[in-house]
């Protein structure tokens, strides 16, 4: 195909959401809600309606830019990823995938490249779960899968909670499912992303066509002891559950390297995030929550290991004389990305002559949501060192530039499929 993506443009347009949130080290945070996200999503707007897309914002304020085809009523081919970022991450996580997507379409649309279905760029609000503990929001209201029970728990660090931030949007309880898109108006979802992990530059391979993505079961664990004085309470008389939540941290470590290996399932086990109360240096922990994130490509081993991880809590609170609570977050199962659009890519990649490789994805992404209303495909992009969700995640520019020209000819290639 000899279409080739406005590199200098992609560049320039990445650069400029990057800015937005910067901070120490060329950190990037862009909290979901926060209001240095919605300036991101103000940017992608006016860069949609510079380009001439045709833009749908729905209630969650997921943004859809679409060019119509030759045919407007068929099922559109999907692109795109997210904005959000965590809390001093990096540039590329998520933009990559939106801002790589809208340079596809802005290139097919100026070169008049006649498409027979409609293409629409997609950024997903929420993808990250750094303020709620609730991953791929947008996606998953999209796909229709959030429902009540997943909300109860999903609170941010001030206290706020998700559900009253989906309520002044119009979104409750009883419709949930309002947001979810008709299936039979999409074709196929596809996602460039970088790599985030070291698989890529390790094999010296440009680009990773991802086969599946790991998912976690993600839970709470509250430990409640006794506030007390520091000075005054005899060792044997404490009841510290800062000290029981330490002693679970390093169970996790254990427990998950124990099934880290690719055979058992690639296990990781991550407690990210801590409370404690009071929290002071003068008195004795009297609570201590802790967020606990297990994933794996394999739902068994993830189950298996989740459920040893819930008994440990236990006995440790058992032990101790303090009380637990454990509550559920998420639980969601791995999710294989569709068997047809592999191929594709690979061959693509062939084409091009470009090294390529075929793993699985231990991030979760938006295209685990989108699989369960169409066809999901990932293209990665190699991470420098395999970092992120840290400011010293970097991908070469040139990479990107690639990853992009093969999502462009992914997108033609999809939309010209017979149905
Ligand atoms: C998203 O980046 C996640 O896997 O946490
Ligand atoms: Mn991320
Ligand atoms: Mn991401």
């Amino acid at each position: 195909m000899n279409l080739t993506i406005n590199k200098e443009r992609l560049l320039h347009d990445l650069n400029a959401v990057s800015r937005i949130g910067i901070g120490d080290h060329g950190s990037v945070t862009r909290l979901v809600f926060s209001i240095k996200e919605l300036r991101s999503r103000q940017l992608l707007i006016h860069l949609m309606t510079q380009a001439g897309l045709k833009i749908h914002i729905d209630r969650i304020g997921n943004i859809f830019g679409r060019w119509n085809g030759a045919n407007p009523k068929a099922p559109a081919v999907l692109a795109g990823s997210h904005l959000d970022t965590v809390v001093q991450g990096g540039k590329f996580d998520g933009p990559v995938g939106v801002v790589g997507a809208l340079e596809v379409v802005r290139t097919l649309k100026e070169n008049k490249f006649p498409l027979p279905c409609p293409v629409e760029v997609v950024c997903f609000v929420g993808e990250e779960s750094s303020r709620f503990g609730f991953s791929t929001l947008g996606s998953s209201l999209v796909a229709g899968v959030v429902h009540t029970k997943d909300l109860a728990n999903a609170v941010d660090a001030h206290g706020t909670k998700l559900e009253d931030i989906l309520s002044s949007m119009g979104i409750y309880r009883d419709n949930l499912s309002s947001i979810k898109r008709d299936p039979a108006s999409v074709k196929a979802y596809l996602e460039l992303h970088i790599e985030q992990g070291p698989i890529l530059e390790a094999k010296n391979k440009k680009i990773g066509v991802v086969t599946s993505i790991a998912a976690p079961t993600r839970f709470k664990v509250v430990y409640t002891g006794q506030a007390d004085h520091s000075g005054t309470t005899p060792m044997e008389m404490r009841k510290d559950a800062l000290v029981a939540a330490a002693h679970l941290i390093g169970y996790v470590e254990e427990i998950a390297s124990q099934y880290s290996r690719m055979e058992q399932g690639r296990v990781v086990g991550t407690v990210g995030a801590m409370k404690i109360e009071p929290g002071v240096i003068n008195a004795i922990p009297g609570k201590a929550e802790l967020s606990v994130d297990i994933r794996s490509i394999s739902a068994e081993a993830k189950t298996h290991v989740a459920g040893l991880v819930r008994e440990r809590a236990q006995e440790i609170a058992a032990q101790r004389e303090i009380a637990v609570e454990i509550l559920p977050i998420r639980e969601e199962e791995p999710v294989p990305l569709d068997e047809s659009l592999l191929p594709l890519i690979r061959e693509i990649c062939e084409q091009k002559g470009i090294d390529y490789e075929v793993m699985p994805s231990g991030a979760g992404h938006d295209a685990m949501q989108m699989a369960k209303i169409t066809r999901a495909g990932m293209i990665f992009v190699p991470s420098k060192r395999g970092i992120s969700h840290s400011p010293l995640e970097w991908t070469d520019p040139e990479d990107i530039c690639l990853g992009a020209q093969v999502l462009l000819e992914t997108v033609v290639r999809v939309a010209n499929e017979e149905n």
